[in-house]
């Protein structure tokens, strides 16, 4: 254990000594103070474990020393000696934060238990709470929140590219967490000190991309007023986000492959190429190898980008998410709106676990922070959430049977097909879909022959 530092705070240099020397003889190191001024003085010098202060002091009291402790956090235990005959004074203490009290005249022995019982209580708190912390930085990288284990095995290979200059493909549906996993990946690099700069090639028109790219001289194209740098050079030192660049038109293709292959640019307009220095990230919702494949997009740029894909999975493919999620956007909602809501009651968090989530996270935050902002008294309520996540219409769903009436089978086989395809293939999900229960659902799949699909 770590020598621990105990500080002994009495004005009465007698009992201070006779305090101190009882402590020396346990082994801790003790220091002395005989006013409120010399015991800062100590604290300011190295850090206490345990400060054991009279309440009467010349000028400023043991209240005040206590506030002082407390402000500089709550690390060092504290242990308010009082007169006979004050036990109010001991309430008091103990309520401003102390962690006991020793009621003048008191025994060796009382005074040896009260130390020790502190700085073990002490010891304890400091390790829940980095246990507190350890669980919620497993659960997190940067800004990225995630416990299922497809999201650890994303935050283990984030890390580990970070350390590398490598181009990294992040692909995934939309507000699956990919601009957050590229701020990850520069915020743990060498190059977090450098610039992150995002451009997304959807929103910007397609005749300015390639200013915006790669900067344009002075009188270059119609309206280029002034000589502007683009992103590449902005990026320089640091990490270039290329968002959407399945986006990106055929014809700039060659010229981002140039770039990236050469590390240099060449503005619009000019005749030398200017070096940078920058790491690649991409992002894409579409099917990029898909693209490629069809002609949308340069094969050749595709495998300079595919060097590593990172895939960041959706929502309704890690439920267990959702609650930890839940829990996140509550408190981030709570702190920007100012209220604070009860923990959401057990059938609504079942209803967001079980939705399909087509918005994926991005979504989600946005169904939670309506909830939040919708409360009421504290409580949040399912009659505020969105149409989509509302209760499914009882009864026949607006369905009305065809004046030439139908073919049953088929109108089965076509709503357990649609179930399926709807639940993406997971047949729990597709049976509840149906209201039917799940043997009642394999029955029927079998019966129309669905039962392996594609198996
Ligand atoms: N794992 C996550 N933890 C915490 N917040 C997340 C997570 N994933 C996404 N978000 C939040 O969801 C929203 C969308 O995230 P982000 O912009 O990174 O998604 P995206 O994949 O880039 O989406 P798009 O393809 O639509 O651009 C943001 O508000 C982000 O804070
Ligand atoms: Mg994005």
């Amino acid at each position: 254990m770590p020598e621990q530092r105990l500080l002994v705070v009495e004005d009465d240099a007698d009992q201070r000594r006779l305090v101190a020397s009882i402590l020396r003889a346990e082994g801790w190191t003790v220091a002395e103070a005989g006013s409120v001024g010399e015991a800062l003085d100590e604290l300011a010098r190295s850090p206490v474990d345990l400060v054991l202060t009279d309440w009467k002091l010349p000028g400023r009291d043991g209240l005040e020393l206590l506030a002082e402790v407390r402000a500089r956090g709550t690390e060092t235990a504290f242990v308010m000696m009082t007169a006979y005959g004050t036990i109010a004074h001991a309430v008091a203490a103990v309520r401003a934060g102390a962690d006991d009290y020793l009621v003048k005249p008191f025994e060796r022995q009382a005074l040896l238990l009260a130390v020790e019982r502190t700085l073990r209580q002490r010891r304890l708190a400091d390790e829940n709470r980095r246990l507190a912390e350890e669980v919620a930085d497993r659960d997190r990288l940067v800004d990225l929140v995630g416990s299922a284990p497809s999201m650890q095995q994303l935050f283990r290979r984030v890390e580990k590219l970070a350390g590398t200059d490598a181009t990294v493909l992040l692909a995934g549906e939309s507000g699956t967490g990919k601009e957050l996993a590229a701020r990850a990946l520069h915020a743990l690099s060498r190059r977090s000190g450098g610039p992150f700069v995002a451009v997304n090639a959807a929103a910007v028109p397609e005749s300015l991309l390639e200013a915006e790219f790669f900067g344009a001289e002075r009188g270059s194209y119609t309206g280029a007023d002034r000589t502007r740098k683009g992103r590449f050079e902005a990026a320089h030192g640091g990490t270039l986000f290329l968002d959407e660049v399945g986006e990106l038109p055929l014809p700039l293709q060659p010229k981002l492959l140039r770039a990236l292959q050469e590390g240099a640019v060449t503005r619009i307009g000019a005749t030398q190429e200017i070096p940078v220095d920058v790491r690649i990230v991409a992002a894409t919702n579409r099917d990029l190898a898909a693209e490629a494949a069809a002609g949308r997009f340069r094969q050749d740029l595709y495998y300079r980008l595919d060097v590593v894909t990172v895939v960041l999975p959706p929502l309704r493919e890690r439920r267990e998410d959702v609650p930890l999620l839940v829990r996140h956007f509550v408190g981030r909602a709570e702190r920007r709106h100012g209220v604070r809501v009860a923990p959401f009651p057990p059938p609504l968090l079942r209803r967001l676990v079980e939705y399909a989530w087509p918005g994926n996270v991005r979504e989600l935050a946005n169904v939670v922070e309506r909830l939040v902002l919708l409360s009421e008294g504290g409580e949040v309520s399912p009659d505020d959430l969105p149409d989509s996540l509302a209760a499914r219409p009882a009864g026949d769903g607006g369905f009305r049977l065809p004046p030439g009436g139908l073919s049953w089978e088929t109108h089965e086989r076509e709503c357990l097909r649609q179930a399926l395809d709807l639940a993406g293939g997971n047949r729990a999900r597709a049976a509840r879909l149906l209201d039917l229960p799940y043997k009642a659902f394999l029955y029927r799949l079998e019966k129309h022959g669905l039962a392996t699909p594609g198996e």
